[in-house]
């Protein structure tokens, strides 16, 4: 029995050397120890043995059995060893190289514009409002001198909103401002003169081509004070176009007609695309000029629905397009205000 115990102690020792993987290491191990293995199978013939004879071989039995599981325990300890040592080759790092950034996004170039403007004007006091973008046929037009079924209103080409009309004084029915033009009466019903207001809001009209979106931008400005005369009204047009745009470019106003202003202008900058000579060939503008928007002194009777005495207070207004303004900035040359809302992240990328 003790040359059985021996053999199968150096038996285990030579197999156990030889295992890589731990399924076969594992299994070698039931093989000896387990219930039904080797040691087990050998001390069956104890029960022959002599008393003193049994302790003598249960003694080496034990010792073969420690030997057995050192030998397993070493082995196993060599393979997670080698398993750390092969990660360790297979995923290593070099903490020597540059991070990885994430990309950070930044504001769309309209956003970025409205920013600015509003901005420039916070320099000579204009202080931002904000009114609805939904809202009632009378702020957008009624108080603005065009009386219910005024044909000058079909200009705006509204989109009208399938609801209910309001049945107060003030309401009408519901519309998605064609012009931000609605926040005049709404300031001056809500502020005290000397007003200097700036708004800059989203406009809705039934068009879009090369240089029209059914959705835009516009600033409307607004002063209200005594004595205030079409001088101050020029005075500031030239302040924003030489601080937006840079002195080399020119504007100028043109005579026009609005219902809320008397007397009214177009105000115009030369064109970017062209730089102001076009020979009948620019994409974008017509005689080197792009129209930005409308200005004028504040009508009387829409001072009046503001509340204010137009015998007392007088004023001026404007309302440009965001949009238009951006695409007339000095070395930005883009000839398709559609683009702008392609979100096509080639374009908006370079801004
Ligand atoms: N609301 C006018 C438009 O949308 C522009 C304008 C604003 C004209 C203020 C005069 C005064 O065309």
């Amino acid at each position: 029995m003790k040359t059985k115990l021996e053999q199968l102690k150096t038996e285990f020792l030579e197999l156990v050397e030889k295992v890589t993987d731990r399924q076969n290491l594992e299994r070698l191990q039931t093989e000896f120890l387990g219930r039904k293995g080797k040691l087990n199978e050998v001390m069956k013939d104890m029960v022959e043995l002599a008393v003193e004879e049994r302790k003598l071989v249960g003694k080496l039995a034990n010792e073969v059995k420690e030997a057995i599981e050192q030998a397993f325990h070493f082995q196993e300890q060599k393979m997670s060893q080698s398993e750390v040592m092969g990660q360790a080759e297979r995923e290593w790092i070099d903490i020597t190289q540059p991070g990885s950034f994430s990309s950070e996004g930044h504001l769309h170039p309209v956003t970025q514009a409205i920013g600015e403007i509003t901005d420039i004007f916070s320099h000579i006091g204009f202080t931002a409002v904000r009114v609805p973008e939904i809202d009632w046929d009378y702020y957008a037009f009624e108080s603005l001198n065009m009386p219910k079924d005024h044909p000058a209103r079909d200009d705006w080409e509204t989109f009208f909103v399938d609801a209910p009309e309001g049945s107060g004084e003030k309401e009408g029915k519901l519309l998605l401002t064609p012009h931000t033009s609605n926040s005049q009466v709404r300031t001056m019903e809500t502020q005290k003169p000397p007003i200097r207001m700036i708004n800059i809001g989203r406009c809705y009209r039934r068009q879009i081509d090369i240089s029209h979106v059914p959705m835009f931008h516009q600033f409307e400005g607004l002063m209200i004070d005594k004595g205030v005369s079409v001088t101050h009204l020029k005075g500031v047009l030239d302040y924003f176009a030489q601080t937006y745009f840079g002195s080399n470019r020119r504007t100028r106003l043109r005579p026009h007609h609005f219902r809320f202003t008397e007397p009214s202008f177009e105000v115009d900058i030369t064109c970017e695309v062209c730089g102001g000579n076009d020979d009948g060939t620019c994409r974008l503008c017509k005689a080197g000029w792009l129209e930005l928007g409308g200005a004028g002194m504040v009508h009387p009777n829409v001072i009046k629905a503001g509340g204010l005495d137009p015998d007392v207070y007088t004023g001026f207004a404007f309302g440009w397009g965001v949009e238009r303004t951006l695409m007339m900035r000095e070395g930005i040359k883009i000839d398709d205000i559609r683009i702008l809302y392609k979100n096509d992240l080639r374009f908006v990328n370079q801004f």
